[in-house]
């Protein structure tokens, strides 16, 4: 067996230490605050669940019984080899803050209300600590739940990581921030700009606020700013998610066009299942690009109504015990993989759409691929999910994240049973 934890780290703005399992956020692994005077491996990579993680793979054991078994990132045939000292992986978020409002955005569902730009200091204090143990990184990933750029600390961070753990740095922008000369000097390997579209008004139907020509802006003088410094990083890739409002031949051609007019070195055309999914083939795409990859995002195991069941009481039992942390982590988890549960169970995205916006019509209609009875119990414990959530987070005394699930509660047209 061979979970993807065992040799990597997702280090969120606000320290906390998620595991990266396709559940998104069911378990949190710990959270590390700098100047405390901890030294991040000694004291957290190396002890309490992240150790708990490959001593349960060294005995054959899934470290999370309930939850692993449905992540979609373990490997429960791949031998369990954590290499000594090598960090295979590292995922950062340097910021959760965006300056757009992708309808579909992960950060809409997140629990966004902690610190929200990660400080220097946890990112030198956590870097040199794998520094001074040995380590050395392969890839860092550079993405998170909002918009990288945001931190104005970006670059300088990237070239701090570079210079101390080496690796192969990849980060995911929205391109709409300014152009940095910091950028080239960073070391960052590759640079991903979102791009939905050439045209302005189909790239803000869902970059709203967003701005086609910073894009470009943003693209061109990176890819100047690396010829005059005679140097083929960062490569600059641009990726597309594929809409049925901008997969039109001539769209996609013109992208590809752009591409090679601005030195764009490769396309990832994503195949979405958000709302508008394209449904053009790929067979059909127009080529006319060397490099292109195709990006599809896979269906996961799904959770049934028992397991949900399951992991409602077991949040429902540590929110009256008052572990008010480990509760919250429990329904967020809940609440994605329900969503996630309800999504895959429906045939079209418009099917979709009534299951989030507007459940009760699913409750009542049925949908072709889940029984009314089954999407009935998910929309009901969804529901307790976010409830207990916002009572949760009034509870801590953060009334503006409570705000938001009471808000989303609303806008879903959900109502507590
Ligand atoms: C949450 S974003 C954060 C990085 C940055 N703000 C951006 O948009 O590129 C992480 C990744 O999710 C992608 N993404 C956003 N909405 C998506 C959707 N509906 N389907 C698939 N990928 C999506 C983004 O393009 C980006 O690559
Ligand atoms: S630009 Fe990225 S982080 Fe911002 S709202 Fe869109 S997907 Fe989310």
């Amino acid at each position: 067996m061979r979970c993807v934890m065992t040799y990597g780290l997702y280090l969120r703005a606000d320290g906390r230490l998620p595991c990266y399992c396709g559940a998104g956020e069911t378990v949190t692994l710990g959270r590390y605050v700098p100047g405390e005077g901890r030294d991040f491996v000694e004291d957290v990579f190396h002890k309490g669940l992240f150790a708990h993680i490959r001593e349960a793979q060294a005995c054959g054991q899934t470290p999370f019984p309930g939850v692993c078994e449905r992540c979609s990132y373990l490997e429960p045939d791949a031998p369990f080899d954590a290499e000594e000292r090598v960090l295979r992986w590292f995922h950062l978020e340097p910021s959760m803050h965006c300056m757009l409002d992708c309808e579909w955005c992960q950060g809409q569902r997140t629990d966004t209300s902690g610190l929200k730009t990660m400080p220097m200091e946890l990112l030198t204090e956590v870097t040199d600590s794998f520094a001074r143990a040995g380590y050395r990184l392969e890839k860092g990933n550079v993405c998170g739940v909002g918009e990288p750029t945001l931190n104005p600390h970006l670059w300088e961070m990237m070239r701090y990581v570079k210079d101390r753990l080496g690796g192969d740095m990849l980060i995911s922008t929205n391109g709409n921030s300014p152009y940095s000369d910091a950028i080239v000097p960073s070391g960052v390997d590759k640079v991903k700009i979102a791009i939905d579209s050439t045209r302005q008004e189909q790239y803000q139907r869902y970059r709203k606020r967003g701005s086609i020509e910073r894009v470009f802006e943003f693209t061109r003088r990176i890819a100047e700013a690396r010829e005059q410094a005679g140097v083929a990083t960062p490569k600059l890739i641009w990726q597309y998610i594929m809409f049925n409002f901008n997969d039109s031949d001539e769209e996609l051609l013109e992208l590809q066009q752009r591409a090679r007019q601005m030195g764009v070195d490769s396309l990832r055309i994503v195949y979405t299942r958000c709302n508008n999914y394209s449904s053009k083939s790929r067979e059909a795409f127009p080529r006319d690009f060397d490099d292109i990859d195709f990006f599809q995002i896979k269906d996961e195991s799904l959770l049934t109504v028992e397991e949900a069941r399951e992991r409602l009481a077991s949040a429902d039992a540590l929110r009256a015990a008052g572990e008010l942390e480990e509760a919250a982590t429990g329904y967020i988890g809940l609440v994605n993989d329900t969503t996630k549960r309800l999504l895959l169970g429906v045939e079209t995205y418009a099917d979709f759409l009534d299951a989030v916006y507007n459940m009760e019509r699913v409750v009542q209609d049925g949908t072709p691929s889940l029984t009314q009875e089954q999407a009935h119990a998910l929309y009901a414990m969804e529901v307790a999910a976010y409830a207990a959530l916002a009572d949760i987070y009034t509870r801590k005394g953060e009334e503006r994240q409570a705000g938001r699930y009471r808000a989303f509660m609303q806008k879903a047209g959900m109502v507590k049973a």
